[in-house]
């Protein structure tokens, strides 16, 4: 009885967490279907809808550890990088090539190359401060060794061919630190999903300095305290890039994506090289009001809980933030 009662919990936990997400998609897709994105790459409306379809389908199909929501946010910024701007995308950390299929449909449409950077043989051995990851808002320890999160370069062709466009695609085998520094493309966007502080550092210090100004740098890492705290490592920045560090939107929480236990959240969060700043808006802070509508609900009221799964959408229906 006690089982039969906690399973139809869960299943009305989930029934209601993925009404949420439905619901919240107009808010959350508003900007990939707005008419200006994609417009200049003559991406239309229907197309819009055909790939927000096959990226649904592709994360039911292929063992993925992030979501097709997360995907289209990447896509998004993707179709809206203007056609003149020069560079690659670039992925870092395919893992059985998921998110490689569901981006490079969208790199695709634009006529980009999509360069792919694994190892093919999952992660390096983790140095000591790599070994363990606190995870504060999902009250979670991750821990890592050598060879996690495999996925052969063949098993990701292969996945990519059937779910995405391998033609978009080129494929940089071997540790970060041996291919990256190689790489001389101008970068137009990047998406890391690296698992490792040491990875990130390696993937930023590279690729920073090839991102154009304006370009986004998406990172699939947010929660992990590790990584979202290289961001705001002053020195860390000063010293490697010579410049102060960027931040991070979305810096241990995710942006606000999927229904979980404490609100609204992802593992994905970006930052812009360079900022335009002219064309922010500059808010007078006075007092109350300055927020205007972001924030309904004057002192915001604490979103209905759950203890549920922390996430919906993961390829397999399990909970994709917990395994990265
Ligand atoms: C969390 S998985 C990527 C998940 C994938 N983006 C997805 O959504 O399914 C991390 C990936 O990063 C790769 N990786 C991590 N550190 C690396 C390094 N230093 N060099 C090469 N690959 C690395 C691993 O091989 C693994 O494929």
């Amino acid at each position: 009885m006690t089982e039969t009662r906690t399973r139809v919990v869960s299943t009305l936990t989930r029934a209601y967490r993925l009404g949420l997400l439905v619901l919240s998609a107009p808010i959350v897709l508003g900007e990939f279907f707005d008419a200006d994105t994609g417009a200049d790459y003559g991406v239309a409306f229907t197309t819009k809808c055909r790939l927000v379809a096959r990226m649904f389908w592709n994360n039911l199909r292929l063992p993925t550890g992030s979501s097709f929501v997360e995907h289209l946010v990447v896509a998004t910024k993707i179709l809206q990088i203007p056609p003149d701007e020069e560079g690659v995308v670039v992925e870092c950390g395919c893992y059985l090539g998921g998110s490689t299929a569901n981006l490079s449909l969208a790199a695709g449409l634009c006529d980009r190359p999509l360069v792919v950077f694994d190892s093919f043989e999952g992660m390096p051995e983790p140095d000591e401060a790599d070994e363990a990851h606190v995870l504060l808002q999902s009250e979670q320890v991750h821990t890592y060794e050598a060879g996690s999160w495999h996925g052969s370069l063949s098993d990701v062709r292969r996945n990519v061919a059937r779910y995405g466009d391998l033609d978009a695609c080129e494929f940089e085998k071997g540790y970060f630190e041996e291919t990256l520094p190689a790489f001389d493309r101008p970068v137009a966007l990047a998406f890391l999903d690296v698992g490792l502080r040491g990875s990130a550092e390696t993937c930023l210090e590279e690729l920073w300095p090839r991102l154009r100004p304006e370009g986004y740098l998406f990172t699939h890492d947010v929660k992990h305290m590790e990584i979202s705290s290289l961001f705001f490592d002053q020195q860390w920045w000063r010293d490697h890039l010579g410049r102060d560090a960027p931040g991070l939107v979305g810096a241990g929480s995710g942006v606000g994506l999927h229904p979980q236990r404490n609100g609204f959240g992802s593992l994905l969060g970006y930052v812009v090289k360079d900022p335009p700043l002219d064309s922010f808006e500059t808010v007078e802070e006075r007092g109350a009001g300055a927020y205007g509508d972001e924030m309904l609900g004057g002192n915001g009221d604490e979103m209905l809980s759950g203890n549920g799964d922390e996430m919906l959408g993961a390829a397999d229906g399990s909970d994709a933030s917990a395994g990265e």
